[in-house]
């Protein structure tokens, strides 16, 4: 009797949008899958504890990859000397002065910026025929220029970013797609170049001026200042599919809605619940062990790729009670595990945190009768590392908007 056929590693959702069966949470084990360009078979994480030490353990490398058999996203072709590619200790000195210009405290006078641009997209929302499509009139539009505030650069460069961040935090299916994403990747170091030199010529008191300078201030060398860049620049549209999904969510808790209309303090637990229940990657990037490990019953040898399910570890019920219960009243809201942990945790998780919760705040607050325009089963959910509906239709009572 020949092995059992593994399951392929599929982008494509179950009904409702929810991830493949094998990221669902598992205590201590590890399940294998075979990648889709490579064939390569790799395991799956299901249990926090461990996905919390391959994300923490400097005993399992990023930069030990190897991207042509490895790569699940196209954050894997990125630079070799891109963020997402190194370990501890030389990731520490990237992020060491930079890092608190994205601290909530740093971004937070952006905020009513942000609080604008939203209602300047939902008078326009008002203006317009009946039912609009939120991904294009107000979700994608909202990150353009959310980013375009912060990061100190006109809407149009940001479209211009938000094109490159398309094309190259992309899934890889198959082995030819590495050249098309690769090309990517330079077309945006490219640009970042350019974008540098012209930060660090005219600094403004925004972002991209202030981390620039650190990277400068750090002593990276040139490669290592566009490299790092050009990883940021992409990550920081990651928000749009994650507003879009959260929005689709809230549409199926209209109590929670009424809730936050009432107390709009609630946003922010809410944004947290709508991110651990459901608006989430489906899975981090994958690591490699560089030593055998053992954890509990489970050992992972040397030179295994591990990739962690962060749907398993945002539903573990060891961290979260009921953890398939939709509930914006936990003891503790905060599910940081979404933006990762250790050395490589998310940057952007401030400022994300900031655009989801004025996103979702601005419009259900200004169309109180909003309505998905189509029944949510009749969604069509896009293949992803997180997986959103290809269009939120919406409706709302003319005569009952704030
Ligand atoms: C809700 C939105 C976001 C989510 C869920 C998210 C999630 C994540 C996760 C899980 C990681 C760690 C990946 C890993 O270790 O395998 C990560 C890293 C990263 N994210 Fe985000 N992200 C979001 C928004 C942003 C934004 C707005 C930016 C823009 C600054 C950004 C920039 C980055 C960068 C540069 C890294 C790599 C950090 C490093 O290697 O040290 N992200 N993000």
């Amino acid at each position: 009797m020949g092995a059992p056929r593994l399951d392929k590693l599929s982008f494509q959702s179950r009904i409702g949008g929810k991830p493949q069966r094998y990221f669902d949470f598992s205590p201590g084990d590890l399940y294998p899958v075979t990648l889709p360009a490579s064939n390569k078979k790799v395991f799956v994480v299901r249990d926090v504890r461990i996905v919390r030490l391959i994300m923490t353990d400097s005993r399992f490398s990023l930069a030990s990859l190897n991207p042509s058999e490895d790569t699940v996203t196209g954050t894997g072709y990125q630079s070799s000397s891109g963020m997402l590619r190194q370990d501890v200790p030389h990731i520490r000195r990237i992020r060491h002065g930079m890092i608190s210009h994205f601290s909530e405290q740093s971004v937070a006078p952006w905020r009513q910026e942000v609080e604008e641009a939203a209602d300047d997209l939902i008078s326009k929302l008002l203006d317009g025929h009946q039912p609009p499509d939120l991904n294009k009139r107000y979700f994608e539009p909202l990150i353009v220029r959310a980013v375009a505030l912060s990061a100190g650069i006109t809407e149009e460069e940001s479209d211009k970013l938000y094109g490159f961040s398309n094309r190259v935090l992309v899934r890889v299916e198959s082995a030819d797609d590495r050249t098309r994403i690769c090309a990517a990747w330079n077309e945006l170091y490219e640009y970042s170049s350019k974008l540098i030199d012209r930060k660090l010529d005219g600094p403004d008191d925004r972002l991209l001026s202030r981390i620039f300078a650190e990277f400068k201030n750090t002593c990276l060398c040139r490669e290592e200042i566009v490299a790092a860049s050009g990883t940021i620049l992409a990550g920081f549209y990651t928000p749009f599919g994650i507003l879009s999904v959260c929005a689709v969510e809230l549409f199926r808790h209209p109590a929670v809605v009424k809730a936050c209309q009432n107390d709009p303090r609630l946003w922010e637990r809410t944004v947290e619940e709508l991110m651990r229940y459901k608006a989430h990657f489906n899975f981090f990037l994958p690591r490699v062990a560089t030593v055998d490990v053992t954890v509990g019953q489970v050992t992972i040898r040397a030179g295994q790729v591990v990739l962690p399910s962060i749907h398993a570890a945002a539903t573990d019920p060891n961290s979260f009670t009921s953890p398939s219960l939709f509930n914006i009243d936990r003891n503790r809201p905060r599910c940081n595990i979404v933006f990762g942990a250790g050395p490589h945790f998310c940057p952007g998780a401030a400022l994300s945190r900031q655009w989801l919760q004025v996103g979702l705040e601005r419009l259900f607050t200004t169309l109180p009768g909003l309505r998905l325009a189509k029944p949510y089963t009749d969604l069509q959910w896009e293949p992803g590392s997180i997986s959103m509906p290809n269009e939120v239709p919406v409706a709302w009572d003319r005569d009952c908007t704030a």
